[in-house]
């Protein structure tokens, strides 16, 4: 007996290595994938081309290519109306009365779009401003690649004010946004991008004060060719622990330039290096010909270079300087935002992303390039509350609208749509607090309690009462008051916090009077939509008028203390799906695909909406900004909302739903068996919707939970009398 415990032993711990073994190398493939990623995307190679290895005259080219547009900064404009225009002068407002709408322009097959360009056109296609007719449209995209207006580029695009010239739609640039990366080249990197841009509006990366139109232009984020499409990296914070010092206080590993512009600030950098809790490193190599740009502190500064890991280094710093590099901007902002290590921003005269909407007070520390040495005194000086918040503000900001391109193509979006819909504009607290402004849609409330978000911060609750929906889809025969609805309505009346029960009639029976069914002193309501999908029950209507919605099959056995229980859970965390049976989803490695079970695991991602409890906010989104293909999809399976609705909830709340008190039946026996036989199709198809809704959405959304809420004095061996909930412990396995 003993030895076969031995051996038993022996083997699950050669298991252990086994997996720990592989599971190792699969991290560290990972990890070093990642590495790989930050160091190209540090090395900003698009500015290593352009160094010193090419000396052209870039203006030369300018000239000839623009034919005599392309004189100043921003505007770019030919005559100097244009460097002032402003939101009133230069943009036409009555095209927008129909909405916001955006157009862009079809491909031309001779001029294709970059693969960064094209990335950004398919965040606009997808977005909900889209409209393939330009006759609705209030604002206009070229689908002509401006991002890369550095004349050296691989991707620059010749005669551009021939090509803009040319389009019907152009109207001298009017309504028109124009996306840019990169402008200007060695070895003064103007702003210009070599055609006029008549009075279009300006979105641009590394763009100076000076240039920039207050009001009118965009500042973007400079992003990486390999920066996600969709979904994004998260952000790197793990914890809050408190004090959260690292083992740097600031750090740096970046190019040197020895000579021309941007070179000052990052040569003056050895001066604050002190290898202890200031590590700033520069290195001289970079282009082929730094040799001959050599200066006496090279050697010894990339040595000291190569002794640092540039992602260990950014992750174990507070702070993280970002000095301008030959442009204003650099990739560096991103990476360090995402590390969550707060920015110490070393570039004068930057207009900063987004700046219009994003409160970079609450998140970076910008400093003066002339007062460099003051910058220790500055850092050492933030405390640590502040510090942590500064932290957490990097992620928030992160991952709401930098992570992916189509983030930061639908908050430039979102910004003109403020600016033409003024009185409906989202304040600044609600993009600068989760879930930010790409979540929130004024067209449901522009009263911030309406929305399940910001009761924290307002000092608000949600309403006490909830409105029950039942959607019945087949519908019993035989008299109605022997039917499982029947008894659930039942229960759902004498609910303390119920205070209408609405059922959303979907089957093809009849449906029964009102005055049948048996909601006592609680109002019911019977609804027949005119469109029978599955949808129906999540759409919003005019009888659903409190905050919470309790969504229930009309065959689920609940009792009236479970819909209490789940209520009063639901309402300290109003954003979350809170519910009773669970499901889960995995990622199977043999399909090569996600897959859908019901298999009792240690963990959920899913509550089924037959007995949930969510924010009525969420049937805004489900009806009004899902794609519409996710609709579609749900009608043609006539199955998978309630994934749908998980799904939705989580992409913008980055949340789990919430299981409550486990029940082991969740249907009761009769209509469980009606399921036996169609269970593995039932399940196939669901794994089948599931994949459908990740690849329109570009990522999976769904998060893992093990938490599962119990009322207080569950299943403890004290009297029945001082138990809140006691029919939960009756039924609870
Ligand atoms: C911080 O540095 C230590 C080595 O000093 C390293 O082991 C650790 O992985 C670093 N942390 C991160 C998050 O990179
Ligand atoms: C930290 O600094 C902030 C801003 O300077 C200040 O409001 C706050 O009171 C400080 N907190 C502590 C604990 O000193
Ligand atoms: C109604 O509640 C009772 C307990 O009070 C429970 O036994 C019954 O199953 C419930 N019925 C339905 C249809 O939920
Ligand atoms: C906001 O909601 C309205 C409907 O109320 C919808 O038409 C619009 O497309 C939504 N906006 C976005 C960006 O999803």
């Amino acid at each position: 007996m003993q030895a076969k415990k031995r051996y038993l032993l022996l083997f699950s711990c050669c298991a252990f290595l086994f997996f720990g073994y592989f599971g190792y190398h699969h991290f560290k493939a990972h990890r070093q994938s990642k590495w790989h990623h930050h160091l190209s995307s540090y090395s900003e190679d698009s500015d290593l081309l352009q160094d010193e290895d090419i000396s052209p005259s870039p203006r030369f080219h300018r000239l000839s290519d623009s034919g005599g547009g392309g004189g100043g900064g921003g505007g770019g404009g030919s005559g100097g109306d244009t460097r002032d225009c402003r939101m009133e002068t230069c943009f036409d407002f009555s095209q927008c009365d129909r909405g916001f709408r955006v157009y862009v322009y079809p491909i031309d097959d001779n001029v294709p779009p970059s693969a960064s360009y094209a990335k950004v056109l398919n965040a606009i296609r997808e977005s909900g401003y889209y409209t393939s007719d330009p006759s609705q449209a209030c604002v206009f995209v070229l689908s002509l690649d401006t991002l890369d207006r550095d004349t050296l580029s691989k991707e620059y695009v010749r005669n551009m004010q021939y090509r803009v010239q040319r389009l019907a739609l152009w109207n001298n640039g009017q309504n028109h946004i124009i996306f840019n990366l990169y402008s200007g080249t060695f070895p003064d990197y103007l702003e210009d991008l070599g055609f006029d841009l008549g009075k279009a509006i300006l979105a641009k990366s590394s763009i100076s004060i000076e240039n920039f139109r207050q009001g009118f232009d965009i500042s973007l984020p400079l992003f990486h060719k390999s920066h996600l499409e969709k979904g994004g990296e998260e952000g790197f914070l793990e914890s809050n622990k408190f004090p959260g010092n690292k083992k740097y206080l600031l750090s740096f590993k970046g190019k040197r330039y020895v000579y021309g512009i941007g070179s000052e600030t990052r040569n003056s950098l050895y001066h604050l290096h002190n290898e202890r809790d200031i590590v700033l490193l520069t290195t001289c190599k970079h282009g082929d010909s730094w040799k001959g740009y050599k200066d006496e502190r090279c050697d010894h500064d990339n040595a000291e270079y190569d002794r640092y890991d540039y992602e260990v280094l950014m992750r174990n710093s507070t702070f993280c300087l970002v000095p301008r590099g030959r442009r204003l901007g650099s990739f560096r902002f991103l990476e360090v935002l995402q590390a969550g290590c707060i920015p110490v921003l070393l570039a004068n005269g930057w207009e900063l992303p987004f700046n219009e909407v994003v409160d970079w007070s609450r998140c970076t520390i910008q400093a003066d390039e002339r007062l460099l040495l003051q910058v220790p005194e500055v850092v050492r000086s933030i405390n640590a509350s502040q510090m942590l918040q500064m932290r957490q503000q990097t992620q928030l900001i992160w991952n709401r609208y930098f992570s992916s391109v189509q983030k930061i193509v639908f908050a430039t979006l979102e910004i003109l749509a403020d600016r033409v819909k003024r009185s409906r504009a989202r304040p600044l607290s609600v993009w600068n607090s989760d879930p930010g402004a790409l979540a929130i849609n004024f067209s449901f409330s522009d009263y911030l309690p309406h929305f399940p978000f910001y009761h924290d911060a307002l000092g608000t609750a949600p309403h006490s009462r909830y409105t029950a929906v039942v959607s019945v889809s087949h519908g019993g025969s035989g008299p109605i008051h022997t039917t499982p609805l029947y008894r659930l309505i039942k229960n759902i009346s004498k609910s303390k916090f119920v205070g209408k029960i609405v059922v959303v009639w979907t089957s093809p029976q009849v449906a029964p009077p009102e005055s049948r069914l048996p909601g006592g002193s609680v109002p019911v309501h019977v609804v027949v939509p005119a469109d029978p999908s599955p949808s129906a029950r999540h759409a919003p209507h005019p009888l659903v008028t409190w905050d919470a919605v309790f969504s229930l099959d009309e065959d689920v056995t609940l009792t009236t203390d479970e819909l209490d229980f789940a209520f009063t859970v639901w309402r300290t965390f109003p954003d979350r799906l809170v519910g009773y049976p669970a499901r889960s989803h995995h990622w199977d490695e043999a399909k090569g695909g996600w897959s859908y079970s019901s298999r009792w695991t240690n963990s959920y991602s899913v509550v089924l909406s037959g007995a949930a409890i969510y924010h009525r906010y969420w049937q805004h989104v489900y009806t009004h900004q899902a794609h519409p293909s996710l609709l579609a999809a749900v009608t043609t399976t006539a199955n998978c909302d309630d994934l749908l609705l998980n799904l939705l909830v989580a992409a913008v709340t980055r949340r789990p739903p919430i299981k409550l008190t486990q029940r082991k039946q969740y249907k009761d026996p009769a209509s469980e068996a009606k399921w036996v036989w169609t269970e593995q199709s039932h399940f196939q198809q669901r794994s089948v919707c599931l994949n459908t809704f990740v690849s329109v959405l570009g990522f999976m959304p769904l998060r893992h939970s093990n938490l599962r809420l119990d009322p207080v004095l569950f299943k403890d061996k004290v009297s029945m009398q001082r138990k809140k909930y006691r029919q939960i412990e009756k039924i609870g396995s």
